[in-house]
């Protein structure tokens, strides 16, 4: 294991590739990386809560509304303060479209918003979803305010089709969030 100090929040949404945001989980933390995890309520449809918490050994944080929060403690500030990183995998195009027009409905979104951190999205998602013009218009504003895309890769798609939007490999989201942070 490499200790690190860096500290990345890892947000889970809800895209059938969900369940391999545990692979990802677990590469980050043998790593040494302090992760995070923040679910989308659609992501909990994919993989539970409690699946990424005994990864994590963490706190999975999924309402943005937690009256159990300690006063004082406010984790859609918190963890956008604290973080170094926050990497979206996988990324629906709901979440890149609510990130491009600047919305804030839940936990994830806000602390998208409040960060400083580099922000990387790895998205998937149907083809034709990925080819969606206002998908498209979504992810070129995103890259052009310096936030960083793992493009899919061509495959066989959940849905029985065959085309681009298959998230990549669990390796290569790891290397390139490791790039973002060095
Ligand atoms: C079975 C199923 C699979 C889905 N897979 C994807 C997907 O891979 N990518 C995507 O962008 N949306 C997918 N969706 C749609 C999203 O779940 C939906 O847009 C949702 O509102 C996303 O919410 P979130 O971005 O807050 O997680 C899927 C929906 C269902 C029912």
């Amino acid at each position: 294991m490499t200790e690190n100090n860096k500290h990345i929040v890892l947000g889970v949404t809800g895209s059938i590739a969900a369940y391999k945001s545990a692979d990802i989980l677990r590469r980050l933390k043998e790593k040494g990386f302090k992760v995070s995890v923040v679910m989308t309520k659609s992501a909990e449809h994919f993989i539970t809560p409690l699946t990424l918490k005994s990864l994590s050994d963490q706190e999975v944080f999924t309402e943005l509304f937690d009256d159990g929060s300690p006063a004082g403690e406010m984790p859609h500030i918190d963890l956008a303060r604290d973080a170094d990183l926050v990497l979206i995998a996988p990324a629906t195009a709901n979440i890149v479209g609510k990130i491009a027009n600047g919305l804030a409905d839940d936990l994830l979104s806000c602390i998208v918003m409040a960060t400083k951190a580099p922000i990387v999205l790895a998205p998937a998602m149907n083809t034709q979803m990925y080819n969606n013009k206002f998908f498209r218009e979504n992810k070129d504003k995103l890259k052009s305010a310096g936030m960083t895309f793992i493009d899919p890769i061509e495959g066989e798609l959940a849905c029985g089709d065959y085309g681009t939007g298959h998230l990549v490999e669990v390796d290569d989201i790891v290397e390139a969030a490791c790039k973002v942070l060095n």
